[in-house]
């Protein structure tokens, strides 16, 4: 028998499905309200509203789980790697060996962009933030792959708009940071994995010989399956409705970048070392912050802690944790402002203020750590995010057009003027 539930509005009775994920989630299904009951539900940022079904990752708030394709997040970052991980997300099951090879041929074929796409990054001035780059020239391929704007246009077409964007988004990222600095960019270097590649592409000078610290590697590795994907988040949401228009996968995935980069999403991992280091530069008084944190009236919010999902912690900031600490250790970082971020980590762990409102440390906080272990400028903490995401962006925006979804189009409460009649200019005022 299955569930249902009773809505009764103006004294009229109206019955709709309930309906059960396979871990036991519970919705209401209300597609057919409007026409039912001529009524809609509103919900502000869509907390209490689910916008999809999917069988991608599955995440708990409560109790701090995070499964990707039914493994767990503490799995995959201890025993497989990033581009195991992206095809886990986007195809569903972990590779056979003759499978992982292919796809890291395929995605080795494609890490060159057209050499128009320098054309595009000279036209933006070195201040420009690597984000708004990013987006832009991930958008460019629709124009150097036009074939791309028809997304249902054969399976093939669409693995290969897949392996496309994995394989060049290293390449536009590294670019987007050496026009920042003014070097000149690298080209891929195919006899690398993933990481290693970015990194010297990234770093490598003309000048000198390059060498990948394989700790760095290893650490970038893990961090970007730790932000692979993360269900209907902002910037996921982003990309399925703006995909759920018909429109090119570089279109969509563009669009997840640009929300990504709000510092209420992706850019909090910028912002944790901009606050780190404005208290280093106020003399390091990391009680005087906290105590600013906890006075409402002073407009000071710690960035990087608590989650508007997990109700008592990260568990992806669990595992980052451990991987600071280890970078950290084994580079032998010696940073003021890290020695800031472990007194802040220390009080919000103990602290009543923060234990009772949950404000522990969450993913952004330890990313924006590792990345500037790691060497990365802040600027470039969020493009880091971007690439980690990509194999959920691309999956869920494969699942949306598979499930053949309908173009998202939510409703509202209007709440203007009602009708009044046109006021010739001379009389208004
Ligand atoms: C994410 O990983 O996308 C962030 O934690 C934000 C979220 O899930 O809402």
């Amino acid at each position: 028998m299955s569930k249902t539930a009773e809505l009764i509005i103006d004294g009229k009775s109206y019955t709709l499905p309930v309906i059960e994920g396979s871990e036991g989630e519970v919705a209401v299904d209300i597609s057919d309200l409007l026409e039912k009951a001529k009524v809609i539900t509103l919900d502000l940022g869509y907390k209490n509203t689910g916008a999809t079904k999917s069988a991608i990752t599955f995440l708990d708030g409560d109790n701090g789980i995070l499964r990707y394709r039914g493994y767990s997040i503490e799995d995959l970052a201890e025993k497989s790697n990033f581009l195991e991980v992206a095809y886990l997300l986007i195809f569903g099951e972990l590779p056979t060996q003759p499978q992982y090879q292919k796809f890291q041929h395929d995605i080795k074929t494609h890490t060159l962009v057209h050499e128009d796409v320098k054309k595009i990054l000279d036209g933006f001035p070195s201040t420009a933030h690597p984000m708004g780059v990013l987006a832009s020239l991930f958008c460019s391929q629709t124009a150097f792959y036009p074939e791309s704007l028809d997304p249902n246009r054969s399976a093939e077409g669409v693995y290969l708009s897949i392996v496309r964007s994995l394989a060049k988004m290293p390449t536009f990222a590294a670019w987007a940071y050496k026009n920042a600095v003014g070097h000149p960019v690298n080209y891929p270097d195919n006899s690398l994995a993933y990481c290693a590649r970015f990194l010297k592409m990234m770093f490598a000078l003309p000048a000198e010989q390059y060498e990948v610290d394989p700790v760095v590697a290893d650490a970038l590795d893990k961090l970007l399956i730790l932000h692979a994907d993360h269900e209907q988040n902002c910037s996921t949401s982003t990309v399925r409705i703006v995909g759920s228009s018909k429109a090119s996968i570089y279109s969509s995935i563009s669009a997840g970048i640009n929300a990504l980069w709000g510092p209420l999403h992706g850019g909090a991992n910028q912002e944790v070392i901009v606050m780190l280091e404005n208290i280093r530069k106020d003399g390091g008084d990391t009680e005087k912050w906290i105590n600013k944190a906890k006075d409402k009236n002073s407009g000071f919010r710690l960035m990087g802690f608590g989650h508007r999902v997990y109700k008592n912690f990260d568990p992806r900031a669990k595992i980052i944790k451990k991987a600071a600490d280890d970078v950290l250790n084994k580079l032998g970082v010696n940073d003021p402002v890290l020695e800031i971020a472990k007194k802040l980590e220390e009080a919000a762990l103990k602290d009543p203020y923060f234990v009772e409102r949950r404000l522990y440390p969450n993913v952004d906080f330890y990313s924006g750590i590792i990345y500037r272990a790691l060497g990365l400028p802040t600027d470039l903490f969020t493009v880091m995010f971007a690439m980690g995401r990509m194999p959920g962006w691309i999956a869920q925006w494969k699942e949306m057009r598979e499930n053949k979804e309908p173009i998202g189009r939510p409703r509202q409460i209007y709440t203007g003027e009602k009708l009044r009649p046109y006021i010739e200019m001379p009389k208004r005022g």
